[in-house]
This record gives C-alpha cells, sequence and structure tokens, in this order.
C-alpha cells in the first residue's frame, strides 16, 4: 500500500472513489460538481490518498483558507470527502492519511483543521468540537420592520459577487475567499446539495445600498426539518429583514445561529430565547500550536495581561505557560482551550482569547 498525496492524474479516480461512496444513491450527481475547488486539478496537491495496484482506496481531501480571526491572519484546512473502499475498511487507512494530510498541511503553515463530520475516527486524530451557538427559531408571526426605502432582490450569482465580498469582508472572522471561489460559492450551493434543501441568496438594500446579504437553506433534508439560516453579512437587521419576506412556510420554526461575536443580530433577536445552544457542526484541531501562537500574538497582545507561550515538545504534546503556570497538554487540550469557551478547566488568562474561530456554524464551504 501507498500513501501519497496526490496529483492531477489521480483526480479522475478520486471523483469515481467519491461518487461511489457519497453519490451512489444520487446517480447523475457528482461530487465534483458540487464541490467545484476541491476536486479542481489545482487543488490535486491537497489531496491525500492511499494507492493499491494502481486504485485508489482511500483517500481524505481538503481546502486551505487563508483565514480572519478577529482581525488576526492565519490559514486553515477544511477537510472532508474522507472515505475508503468498502473493501479496505478498519485496517487504518484513514487514521493513516489523517496523519499524512497533517505533516503536509503544517508544512504550508496551515494552522488548523476543521472537519466536517463527527466520527471517533476523528476524535482519535485530536480532533473536538469548539465554538458556541446560541441558535434561535422564529415563529410564523414573526416579522422585523425595515424602512420603506428597504428592498430585497435575489443574488445574482456571477452580478452580484462583488457586492456580496464586500458585504463579507466587513466580517472580522472569516474565510479568505476570491471572487472566482465567491462566484463559484454562489453558483454551485454546494450545502444545498448534500442537505437536499432549496437555497435561497438575497440581497438587501436601502435604495442603491447594500446593506447585507443572506442565503437560507430551505427546508432542507427534503422539507424535513425547518429552514436555517447558513451565512450572511452586513447589518443585522436587515437580514431580519430579508428573511421576513420569505414565504410564511419558509419562515416558520426558521433556525438562526448566533455566533459570539454577533451582538447586533443578538440585540435584534432580543424579543425571543434562544431555543439551544451548542458547538459549531463541525470538529477543529490546532495542527500546529505554536504556528496558531505566532499567528494569533497581535490579538492576544491587545486582549490579554498576561500572554501565553506555547512550545511543542512532541508531535501534538504541547507545553503551554501561562504566567508562573505550566501545563503539558495535548493537541486536543489545545484545540479546546484556545477556541471552546465552556471548558471549566480553561486556564485564566486563555478566557481573554476571543473564542473564534466561529467562522460559519455550518458547513466548511470547501467549494
Ligand atoms: C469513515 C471511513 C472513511 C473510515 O475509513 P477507514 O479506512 O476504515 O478508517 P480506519 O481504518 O482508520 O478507522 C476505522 C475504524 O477501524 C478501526 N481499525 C483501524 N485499524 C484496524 C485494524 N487493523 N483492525 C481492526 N480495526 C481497525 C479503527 O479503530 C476505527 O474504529 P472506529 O470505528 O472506532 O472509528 C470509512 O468507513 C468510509 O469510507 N465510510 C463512508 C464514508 C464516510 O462516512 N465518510 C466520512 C464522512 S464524515
Amino acid at each position: 500500500m501507498e500513501f501519497r498525496v496526490a496529483n492531477p492524474q489521480d483526480l479522475p479516480l478520486i471523483r469515481e472513489l467519491a461518487d461511489q461512496i457519497f453519490r451512489a444513491h444520487r446517480p447523475g450527481q457528482h461530487m465534483a460538481d458540487e464541490f467545484p475547488y476541491l476536486y479542481d486539478h489545482a487543488n490535486a496537491h491537497h489531496w491525500y490518498i492511499a494507492v493499491q495496484e494502481s486504485a485508489v482506496v482511500s483517500m481524505i481531501g481538503a481546502m486551505v483558507w487563508p483565514a480572519t480571526i478577529a482581525g488576526a491572519k492565519t490559514s486553515v484546512a477544511s477537510m472532508g470527502s474522507v472515505a475508503t473502499d468498502p473493501q479496505w475498511r478498519r485496517k487504518g487507512l484513514s487514521s493513516h492519511l489523517l496523519k499524512l494530510a497533517q505533516d503536509c498541511l503544517v508544512k504550508e503553515r496551515v494552522r488548523v483543521a476543521l472537519i466536517s463530520g463527527d466520527l471517533p475516527l476523528y476524535w482519535r486524530f485530536g480532533a473536538r468540537p469548539i465554538g458556541r451557538v446560541r441558535w434561535y427559531a422564529l415563529d410564523p408571526s414573526s416579522s422585523f420592520a425595515g424602512k420603506p426605502s428597504w428592498f430585497v432582490r435575489n443574488i445574482d450569482d456571477q452580478a452580484d459577487a462583488l457586492i456580496v465580498a464586500r458585504l463579507y469582508q466587513s466580517r472580522a472572522t472569516r474565510f479568505s475567499r476570491t471572487l472566482p471561489q465567491l462566484e463559484a460559492m454562489l453558483k454551485a450551493q454546494p450545502l444545498t446539495q448534500v442537505e437536499k434543501g432549496q437555497k435561497t441568496a438575497l440581497l438587501v438594500f436601502d435604495g442603491p445600498q447594500p446593506l447585507a446579504y443572506l442565503i437560507v437553506n430551505d427546508r432542507p433534508f427534503n422539507g424535513q426539518e425547518p429552514s436555517r439560516l447558513l451565512e450572511w453579512a452586513g447589518d443585522p437587521r436587515a437580514v431580519l429583514y430579508g428573511i421576513s419576506g420569505l414565504e410564511e412556510g419558509s419562515r416558520a420554526g426558521m433556525r438562526i445561529p448566533v455566533l459570539p461575536e454577533d451582538l447586533g443580530l443578538e440585540g435584534a433577536l432580543k424579543a425571543l430565547k434562544p431555543v439551544s445552544q451548542g458547538p459549531v457542526s463541525w470538529l477543529a484541531k490546532v495542527m500546529d500550536g505554536e504556528g496558531l501562537a505566532h499567528d494569533l500574538w497581535g490579538l492576544w497582545h491587545e486582549s490579554g495581561s498576561i500572554l501565553p507561550q506555547i512550545s511543542e515538545i512532541a508531535p501534538d504534546q504541547y507545553r503551554l505557560v501561562v504566567g508562573d503556570d505550566t501545563w503539558a497538554i495535548d493537541a486536543a487540550k489545545l484545540t479546546e482551550w484556545i477556541f471552546q469557551d465552556t471548558q471549566s478547566d480553561r486556564p485564566r488568562g486563555l478566557e481573554t482569547i476571543w473564542p473564534s474561530p466561529a467562522l460559519w456554524p455550518e458547513g466548511l464551504n470547501y467549494i
């Protein structure tokens, strides 16, 4: 068995295995159409594969994203399309490829992995739930008033990409998306197809002035689940105004995720109470703690009186020093202490760090 980084010639076999495993029940649909950037030839070097007699029998795909966490620049990788040919399962292939992916991605200065799914496999790798999302549910009568000059229309996936990009850049914590990536995301609507809902993407204007955009997954899982706000940027009151214009069936019970940084949205929803609270819907792992500390240095310096020191003492093992206290912890614990603010044993000093990257609570946008 050969474990290696893929090259563009491997992509046809990668796509074949992906369709065989993830699209067996949806003939005619292809993963590569839904995630065009992930499966693009130019991204072949972010696939990690196990090859047996010229066949790809196990694989992991990644997208590398520059990301901004509360203004600090870092780099994250979203990992997905984790699959092993049924005949080769439970032999440790995926576990091995996760380690290979980490070794390669860290060399590219990726600090954090974001992994879709919640498998014991990922927990053993050291990935953990992070972030905090308060979920609000709209009742059918909910409506949010706007000004007479406000109006809402659908996003045109090509013509409006620049407006969406400008609004998106106003978020302090975000993935970097190039304009072509954003256009592809708006066009491919990958999450919709995964969750079998109807995606609605709207822009809200005050006269000629764009105020906000929002993307809603309308009645996902074949209408079995309430609609959900997937992402937005701009004026939160305009977002709620946009939602008010959706037909009643789409609005009824709609779930609105509120991240710790979304104070404006929470304020605008103040008449309601959150129906639940939990981490984001994917796992994360700090893959390079020293590198992450380097990237977040300015943020920590701004907000903390005691600066934490992180040094790697063995693979995935760290020494953390905060003031006079020292801990020896693994990557999973480091991930929780940095990004999960509900940890009761989290050292004082780390609390001052913005509990991000909440980024987007839904999906990873690996387009
Ligand atoms: C999930 C999936 C990728 C795992 O692939 P895999 O190559 O079998 O993964 P591993 O062998 O590393 O680990 C799988 C299990 O086998 C066990 N295992 C590993 N080596 C083993 C061995 N030599 N003998 C017995 N069991 C072994 C692992 O402990 C692990 O146990 P777990 O069920 O508690 O997690 C595979 O089952 C798959 O393709 N599933 C369908 C697609 C999917 O769901 N992908 C994930 C999307 S989030």
